[in-house]
C-alpha cells in the first residue's frame, strides 16, 4: 500500500535520495540498461487523466505515438498535412524529458484514402517522396528516432503485398531510408515489424537490413514489436534474434511490447491489424477478473523476458510497452472486439500489477519467477 502510494506521488525522488536504495520506477531501475518507453494515444497526449500522466512521467523516458504520426492522420488529404497532435506530442515529450520514437513513415496500413485509391505508379512514388520528405524534415531535430518502414514482410520472409511493393518494387524499403536520411541526418532510422524474432521472418528482416547497408544507406536499428501470448513467449527465438540482428551492427529494440493472456483464435501468432475473428464467450474467459494463477504466469513471463533483455543490454537500446494500463490496450479489441485483456504492467485502476513488481525486483536481485513453463536462459 505504502509502496503503491509512493509510486504515485514522487517516485523520482526515491532513487535520488539514496544510491544504494533500489529504484521503484521503471526508467530509473533500468537506467543503466536501456530506455523504457510507452505508447500514447490522443487522450494521453492531452493529459486527460492526471493520474495516468503521473505514471507516464514516473516510469518512462521514451514515448511512441500509438496512432497520431501515421500517414492517415498526418496527411488526411493530398498535400494537406495536420501536425497538430504530433506537435503536441513533441512538446509534451520535451517538457517531460522523454525521447520520441516517431511511428511510422511508411506502412501499408492506416494510409489516407487518397493513397489507397491510387492506380498510377507515379502517383504513389510522388506521395512516398513528398510524405517522407515533408514529415521527416519537420521533425528532424525534434524526434530521436523514426520507424521508417513498418511491417514490410510476410511470415515466410518474403515481401508483404502492399501498394508500395506493387508500384515501386522491393526497393521501396531502401528508398524510404535514403529519403529519410537525406532530410533528417541526425535522427535514428529503424525498421520495425512483428514476429521478426521468428526464423523465416527474421531472415527476411536481415535481408532488408543488408540491402539498405549495401546501398550505402544508414539504418540504425531494428524494432522487434513483441506482441506475444503468455502461453507462448518465444524466448529462444528472441535471444537468437538479438544476437543475429546486432551482429549486423544495428541496435535492437523491443518496440510494442505487450503479452496477451487471452485465447488466440488463430493457429499462429500474429499482430496483423487486419486479422479478425468473431466474438464468443469462450474467447473472453476473464471478463470479470484475472485469476491469480494467470496474473502470476503473466508476471513470470515478463520477468523472464526482461531478464533476457538485461542479459543483452549492450545490444538493446529501448524497451517500449504498447501502452500503460490494461484499460487502453488495443488487445481489448483485437483480433476479437469487446474482450477484456490484461497485457500491460498497470491494471484498469492504474495500480501496478505483479508483473510490474517482478520487473522492479529484477534490479533488487529478488527473483519471484518460480515458473517451470519458461525456458532457462542461456
Ligand atoms: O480515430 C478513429 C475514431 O475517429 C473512430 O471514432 C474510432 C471508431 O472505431 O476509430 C478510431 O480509429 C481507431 C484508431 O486505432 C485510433 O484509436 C481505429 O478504428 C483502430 O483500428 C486503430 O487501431 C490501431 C491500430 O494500430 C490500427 O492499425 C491501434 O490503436 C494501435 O495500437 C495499432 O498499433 C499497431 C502499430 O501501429 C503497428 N504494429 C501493430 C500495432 C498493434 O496493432
Amino acid at each position: 500500500m505504502v509502496f503503491a502510494a509512493l509510486l504515485l506521488t514522487n517516485c523520482s525522488s526515491i532513487s535520488k535520495t539514496s544510491e544504494t536504495k533500489p529504484s521503484s520506477n521503471l526508467k530509473d531501475a533500468f537506467k543503466d540498461d536501456f530506455l523504457i518507453g510507452t505508447a500514447v494515444n490522443v487522450d494521453q497526449i492531452k493529459e486527460a487523466n492526471p493520474q495516468l500522466a503521473q505514471l507516464e512521467i514516473a516510469h518512462f523516458n521514451a514515448v511512441t505515438p500509438e496512432n497520431i504520426m501515421k500517414a492517415e492522420v498526418l496527411q488526411p488529404e493530398k498535400g494537406r498535412y495536420n501536425f497538430e497532435m504530433a506537435d503536441q506530442l513533441v512538446d509534451l515529450a520535451k517538457r517531460r524529458n522523454m525521447v520520441v520514437n516517431a511511428h511510422a513513415l511508411i506502412w501499408h496500413s492506416q494510409l489516407p484514402r487518397f493513397v489507397r485509391q491510387m492506380k498510377e505508379a507515379d502517383s504513389v512514388k510522388k506521395f512516398f517522396n513528398d510524405h517522407i520528405t515533408t514529415v521527416a524534415s519537420r521533425y528532424k531535430d525534434k524526434v530521436y528516432s523514426w520507424d521508417v518502414v513498418n511491417e514490410a514482410l510476410n511470415e515466410d520472409g518474403t515481401m508483404r503485398k502492399s501498394i508500395f511493393l506493387d508500384k515501386m518494387g522491393e526497393g521501396f524499403v531502401v528508398e524510404a531510408f535514403k529519403l529519410a536520411q537525406a532530410v533528417s541526418p541526425k535522427t535514428k532510422l529503424y525498421y520495425n515489424d512483428y514476429n521478426i524474432e521468428q526464423p523465416k521472418k527474421r531472415a527476411g528482416a536481415i535481408r532488408l537490413i543488408k540491402q539498405i547497408q549495401a546501398a550505402g544507406v544508414r539504418i540504425d536499428g531494428v524494432g522487434i514489436q513483441g506482441h506475444w501470448n503468455v502461453n507462448n513467449i518465444p524466448f529462444k527465438d528472441i535471444e537468437e534474434s538479438i544476437l543475429e540482428f546486432s551482429a549486423l551492427g544495428v541496435d535492437v529494440m523491443f518496440t510494442e511490447l505487450d503479452v496477451s493472456v487471452l485465447p488466440n483464435p488463430f493457429d499462429s501468432n500474429t499482430a496483423d491489424v487486419g486479422a479478425r475473428a468473431e466474438y464468443n464467450a469462450k474467447m473472453n474467459p476473464y471478463a470479470a477478473s484475472l485469476p491469480d494463477s494467470v496474473q502470476k504466469k503473466l508476471a513470470d513471463g515478463y520477468e523472464s523476458l526482461v531478464k533476457l533483455f538485461v542479459k543483452h543490454k549492450d545490444k538493446i537500446g529501448r524497451i517500449t510497452l504498447w501502452g500503460v494500463s490494461d484499460a487502453d490496450s488495443w488487445l481489448n479489441d483485437w483480433p476479437v472486439r469487446g474482450r477484456t485483456n490484461y497485457p500491460l504492467l498497470f491494471d484498469r485502476e492504474l495500480k501496478p500489477k505483479a508483473a510490474f513488481h517482478q520487473l522492479i525486483n529484477i534490479k533488487n536481485n529478488v527473483s519471484s519467477n518460480q515458473g517451470t513453463n519458461h525456458v532457462q536462459l542461456k
